[in-house]
């Protein structure tokens, strides 16, 4: 039998919306915007085009990287369920569930993402692929709505991919992995996909590619700010810039004011006024070293298990275990 549920999450009371960090990020001296509130519905498509770009190597060599061990990897965990943080449409996923068919413990998949179209979208995409799967999606936001994940029915492998972890600032993503690790049990596993430091070329190329898919994604932030908070950006007023922040070993994303110009935020009564050339941050994707890793990894209370590269050493996938 195969069953489907999905728990929504977002904009419950006290949860802080899209409203709070619009009016936190945009009256700051340097302007700043969540890279959260990219994926509504056209931002998850546009990054699913972004997997597909020639420059944007992360997204092919992890699925390589995945292939290569995904066999090692269930046999490690005997997960029985996989639950996926920022999940997406799951595309590469779809490796980690057929070695854990294979290996025959596969019971459960639970997604989690704040854009409810992509969980909805792979969870009934993937209980047609994989007949008796229970798929128990969380539409919510991976920072505070942990505590809601379904009960576990056997142990479990969380995996976070894609490098999304790079998406937090150093303090953050420490605390993030330690309220991950809090989460596991001591038969559960975490599976973290980190994009890793090399020529600033060949980063810059990935968040700047010639298409032009990562600047229209980059600005898709304004749209949803235009039509979830009335605000009359005009997008194509601003610009992308995007480049490697080498003291921080971070890729970094800005939208670039052309002029000066005032913009109306109606559902907040703001109005936020941006100099000629002021850049206002969207992004940090931050490239990691092994050594960086392992830190991060012993602060959160966890053991490196498996460290898993392609050949020239663009990206890694490493399971971890509570430390102990
Ligand atoms: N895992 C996929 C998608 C990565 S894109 C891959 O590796 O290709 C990042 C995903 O994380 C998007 O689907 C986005 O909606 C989700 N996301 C970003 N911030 C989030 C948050 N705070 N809580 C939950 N999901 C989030
Ligand atoms: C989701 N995240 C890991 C992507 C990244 O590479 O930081 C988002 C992205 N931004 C621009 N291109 C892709």
């Amino acid at each position: 039998m195969t069953t489907v549920q999905i728990d929504e999450r977002l904009n419950e009371s006290g949860e802080r919306t899209l409203a709070e960090d619009v009016l936190d990020g945009l009256t700051r001296p340097f302007k700043e915007l969540p890279p959260k509130h990219f994926y509504d519905t056209r931002g998850s498509e546009l990054f699913e085009q972004i997997c597909e770009l020639p420059e944007y190597y992360p997204t092919r060599t992890e699925r390589a990287i995945l292939h290569a061990r995904a066999a090692e990897i269930a046999s490690a965990t005997g997960a029985s369920e996989l639950v996926e943080l920022g999940a997406g449409y799951a595309t590469k996923t779809r490796v980690l569930l057929d070695a854990l068919r294979a290996a025959e413990t596969l019971e459960r998949y639970v997604p989690v993402d704040v854009s409810a179209s992509t969980v909805a979208a792979c969870a009934e995409q993937l209980v047609l692929e994989y007949p008796g799967l229970a798929v128990h999606g969380l539409v919510g936001d991976f920072e505070r709505h942990l505590s809601h994940l379904p009960p576990p029915s056997g142990p479990r492998l969380v995996v976070f991919l894609g490098g999304t972890i790079g998406n937090f600032l150093p303090g953050a993503r420490r605390r993030f992995l330690r309220h991950i690790a809090g989460q596991l049990g001591p038969d559960d596993a975490l599976l973290l996909g980190t994009d890793l430091v090399k020529a600033p070329a060949v980063l810059e190329a990935a968040y700047d590619d010639a298409a032009g898919v990562t600047a229209e994604f980059n600005k898709n932030v304004l749209h949803v700010l235009n039509r979830e908070l009335g605000a009359d950006f005009d997008v194509d007023a601003f610009d992308h810039v995007a480049f490697f922040d080498t003291e921080h070993e971070w890729i970094e994303m800005r939208l670039r004011s052309r002029a000066h110009q005032t913009v109306r935020v109606e559902a907040l009564d703001l109005d936020v006024h941006f100099a000629a050339r002021e850049e206002m941050r969207t992004e940090i994707s931050a490239k990691f070293t092994p050594a960086r890793l392992t830190a991060d990894l012993e602060a959160a209370g966890l053991d490196a298990a498996g460290f898993y590269t392609d050949p020239e050493d663009l990206f890694a996938v490493t399971l971890a275990r509570p430390a102990g």
